[in-house]
């Protein structure tokens, strides 16, 4: 399983991509509008930072409804950076955002279809040719439904019709949905960054190293 960063977070998408982690970026209207920058500045800033990942996802805005608002401003994102093939055009599960995805996908640009809840959504937006599709795991856990059962569900379904589109677990909270979504077979997890520095730390691996040091220390001393 792959990691994308789920932040608008400049820092911490550099601290990401310095550990050497990160296959891309996901970011949405709320995560940037946090930031309080203007949003194809931001797209731009991003693309720039992390080269060589294989996707940043930049959202449609909420405004646009209709498929053809959608795909005209699918075609000014596009155009960012002098048209950067890493970016990916984010769009709602709406009867508009497949027609706009098979659209898109018909022109070689790269969609994640995301606010996924259902099987069901996740089989239409594949049939409508995303690259990407983005089940939200911690919206469902807040409404005591099971996220992590839904990944195992899609990835099952996936396999059994040789369905080419990746899964990105989304809305990931903490360490232990990391583990579980990998165990259900999703492609990537799109985390936040603390989430990664959670997963990188055990008690014992601090122990551990304070014991190493302090051993070091006294052998030196000899
Ligand atoms: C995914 O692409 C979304 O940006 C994200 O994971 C949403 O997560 P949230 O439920 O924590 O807002």
């Amino acid at each position: 399983m792959k990691f994308f960063i789920d932040t608008a977070n400049l820092v911490d998408i550099k601290k990401a991509y310095k550990v050497g982690l990160l296959s891309g970026v996901t970011t949405n209207p709320s995560l940037v509008a946090k930031e309080g920058v203007r949003f194809e500045d931001r797209i731009a800033e991003i693309l720039q930072a992390v080269p060589n990942v294989e996707s940043v996802s930049a959202e449609v805005t909420p405004d646009a409804l209709t498929a053809e608002d959608m795909i005209a401003q699918a075609e000014e994102l596009i155009k960012i950076n002098g048209g950067d093939e890493n970016i990916t055009i984010k769009l709602p599960m709406t009867l508009d955002g497949l027609e706009a995805c098979r659209y898109l996908t018909e022109k070689g640009v790269k969609t994640n279809v995301t606010l996924i809840f259902t099987v069901n959504q996740a089989l239409l937006a594949a049939r409508a040719g995303a690259t990407y599709v983005s089940p939200f795991l911690g919206r469902l856990d807040d409404i005591s439904e099971d996220g992590v059962l839904l990944v195992t569900k899609i990835a099952e379904m996936f396999r059994i019709h040789n369905l080419d589109a990746q899964i990105i677990a989304a809305s990931v909270r903490h360490p232990d949905h990391v583990t579980r979504v990998a165990m259900a077979g999703a492609h990537i997890a799109t985390v936040p960054f603390q989430v990664i520095e959670q997963m990188s730390k055990h008690p014992l691996t601090d122990q551990g190293m304070e014991k190493f040091a302090a051993d070091w220390k006294k052998a030196i001393q000899k």
